[in-house]
């Protein structure tokens, strides 16, 4: 949420600030804008709506220095405009700054800062810090120029309550960024003779892959030659430089239209990576090395708990699915934003899960730490490498399915299923489960890259149905077991990216209330594999049917539905239910997006979205 670059190096900073904004666009998009500082001035432009709009601006602006910030909004305090776009500059101004979190006592720094003379521009919080920092800095005065920047930036950290990344520039220090992190991710890249702060790697990647993953409570002092990190107390803080993996092509869209196309199609390396080296040597089970529990502890552990928001709390979902069935140990699931407040009682001997793509989710972060608070073994399931909740959790999971960029979730959401079923095989294998039919679990897993391959084969197919109920204003979405929560999921797809009204809902539930939506006006996606309850889920799509509602039915092959039940048929492979879920997701993807792009959504960056919630 916002996305922040800083550069300070020998090459013209607008240039690599726009490039990075860019690539960072999908963590908001209401509004962006840079300064760059020169001959002891800021040049500052400011646009709202997407980067575009600020790169045509800024071809009307020398921006000449070699030392810049720069900032893409997701509005929370003030409205979608140009003077609330950041970076900020202090009322005497000497500091221009970008933020990314949420100040929760700005106000009361705002009433003290206006009684001492300082202006505000704008409805934001950030402009408070901004102002702040001006007034420690002309307090400082006696302090040596070589710390006055820094110790003002520290000083003015020590008021603040809540959230923030942040870089900030100085006139009087040219050359020269401060920036600083407290529950909003930040990085720095060091580069040839330069270094970059970015809120992720994304937008760094093309200068550089040496990166420091910043800490909360930690505040970095960069000049083109150098940089020191320290506490907000003082301390010297010795840098862990990390290498990132990935390359600049798997954050690019190549040929497809949309990040979301690109990473739909990626499913099937995302779930490779996913499995790599990850079986024991038998083929009977899966190992995790950062894991951090014993074979021993785990007999200890009689129940887990997970907690996330949003897609990945879809995932959970199945977490718990799999894990009761196969492993037969109990499951609760939690959104992480109602588990933080809620003080629920914990059971001794459990272990307590989060799933995080982006690992910076804010309530999901909470409930970690509430978790780790009460003495719980935690552990969490992340995408991106380095990020908080993977660097706080006891334990953990990569993914390793590369950078998603899209707004919607896809890829993260499948391989998010993937290691859950892995960790449910894992944990089953080490109770009840056979070694034959850990074998035989271990095979499916492997045939699941395969089997979404030939499910994106129906694309074109897809595609059709697409374009067929698209104008639909409502869609059901129903499934049962572990296809409920794939349900859910196909309903939210929908909804954040066409906008067009959806609900899931547990196939049985539907004569329970939401029968009274169906008309031929109300679409339902069924999901309706082979198996035990084959028959019953024929019945509820019957039911919809005598209400004259329309079916887009999801199978397996060869099952076999009574004439003029189904209106449409997307038919995926017959698979185990170790990868069903993975694999029955995929052409709700393909639906939610072709529709959207059918009513001309902007896929990527939907309406009042961003990637990677990282204010509550
Ligand atoms: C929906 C979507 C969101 C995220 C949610 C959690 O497509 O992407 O619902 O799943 O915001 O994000 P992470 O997984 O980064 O914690």
């Amino acid at each position: 949420m916002c996305g922040i670059v800083g550069y300070v190096g020998k090459q013209k900073a607008s240039a690599i600030l726009l490039e990075g904004l860019k690539r960072l666009e999908y963590r908001g998009y209401d509004s962006a804008g840079l300064a760059v500082e020169h001959d002891h001035a800021f040049e500052v432009v400011k646009k709202v709506g997407r980067v575009n709009n600020l790169v045509a601006e800024t071809a009307h602006h020398r921006l000449a220095g070699t030392t810049g910030i720069s900032h893409t909004r997701w509005a929370t305090h003030g409205g979608v405009t140009d003077a609330n776009a950041h970076p900020h500059v202090s009322s005497d101004g000497k500091f221009a700054l970008v933020h990314n979190g949420v100040i929760e006592n700005y106000s009361g720094m705002k009433k003290f800062l206006l009684g001492q003379g300082y202006k505000f521009l704008s409805e934001t919080d950030t402009e408070a810090l901004v102002n702040l920092i001006a007034y420690h800095y002309k307090k400082e005065v006696d302090r040596p120029d070589s710390s006055r920047f820094l110790e003002s930036v520290r000083k003015t950290l020590r008021h603040v309550e809540g959230t923030y990344g942040i870089v900030v520039l100085c006139t009087e220090h040219p050359n020269e960024l401060v920036a600083a992190r407290k529950g909003s991710p930040l990085i720095l890249g060091i580069g040839d003779g330069e270094f970059l702060l970015a809120s992720d790697v994304s937008a760094i990647i093309s200068r550089t892959q040496n990166v420091v993953y910043l800490k909360d409570g930690e505040i970095v002092d960069v000049t083109p030659k150098n940089f020191t990190i320290t506490t907000l107390d003082q301390a010297d803080v010795a840098p862990v430089i990390d290498r990132v993996t990935w390359t600049l092509e798997d954050a690019e869209m190549g040929t497809f239209a949309h990040f979301m196309e690109k990473e739909i199609f990626e499913q099937p390396l995302a779930l490779e990576n996913g499995m790599r080296g990850r079986f024991s040597e038998d083929q009977s089970t899966a190992n995790f090395g950062g894991l951090n529990l014993t074979p021993a502890d785990f007999r200890l552990i009689d129940r887990i708990y997970f907690c996330a928001c949003g897609t990945a709390w879809h995932a959970c979902l199945v977490a718990e699915h799999l894990i009761e069935r196969f492993a037969r140990v109990p499951v609760e699931v939690d959104y992480a934003s109602e588990f933080r407040y809620r003080n629920v009682p914990l059971r001794p001997n459990s272990l307590f899960f989060v799933i995080s793509q982006s690992g910076e989710t804010i309530d999901t972060l909470a409930a970690l730490r509430e978790a780790k608070r009460k003495g719980h073994v935690t552990a969490a399931i992340c995408n991106v490498v380095g990020s908080t909740i993977a660097r706080e959790s006891d334990g953990g999971i990569y993914q390793h399915a590369g950078p998603e960029i899209g707004v919607a979730s896809t890829k993260a959401f499948t391989s998010q299923i993937l290691i859950a079923s892995m960790f449910a095989l894992y944990v089953a294998r080490m109770r009840d489960m056979s070694f034959s039919d850990g074998v035989q679990y271990v095979q499916a897993l492997k045939q699941a890259p395969d089997l979404v391959r030939k499910v994106l084969e129906q694309a074109p197919h897809i595609k059709e149905i697409a374009k067929r109920y698209a104008h639909h204003h409502d869609f059901l979405f129903l499934g049962r077991l572990s296809l409920f929560p794939i349900a859910l999921e196909g309903a939210l797809k929908l909804k954040e990216i066409s906008y067009i009204h959806a609900e899931g809902y547990p196939a049985a539930e539907m004569k329970h209330g939401p029968i009274a939506l169906i008309s031929e006006n109300c679409p339902t996606v069924f999901f309706a594999p082979k198996g035990e309850i084959f028959q019953k889920v024929v019945s509820s799509i019957q039911e919809i049917k005598a209400r004259r509602g329309k079916t887009i039915v999801i199978t397996t092959e060869g099952s076999e539905f009574p004439a003029g039940l189904t209106d449409e048929i997307i038919t995926i492979p017959d698979c185990h239910e170790a990868v069903l879920p993975i694999v029955a997701a995929v052409p709700v993807q393909l639906l939610s997006y072709y529709i959207a792009v059918e009513l001309g959504r902007d896929v990527d960056k939907p309406r009042n979205l961003a990637k990677s919630v990282t204010v509550e």
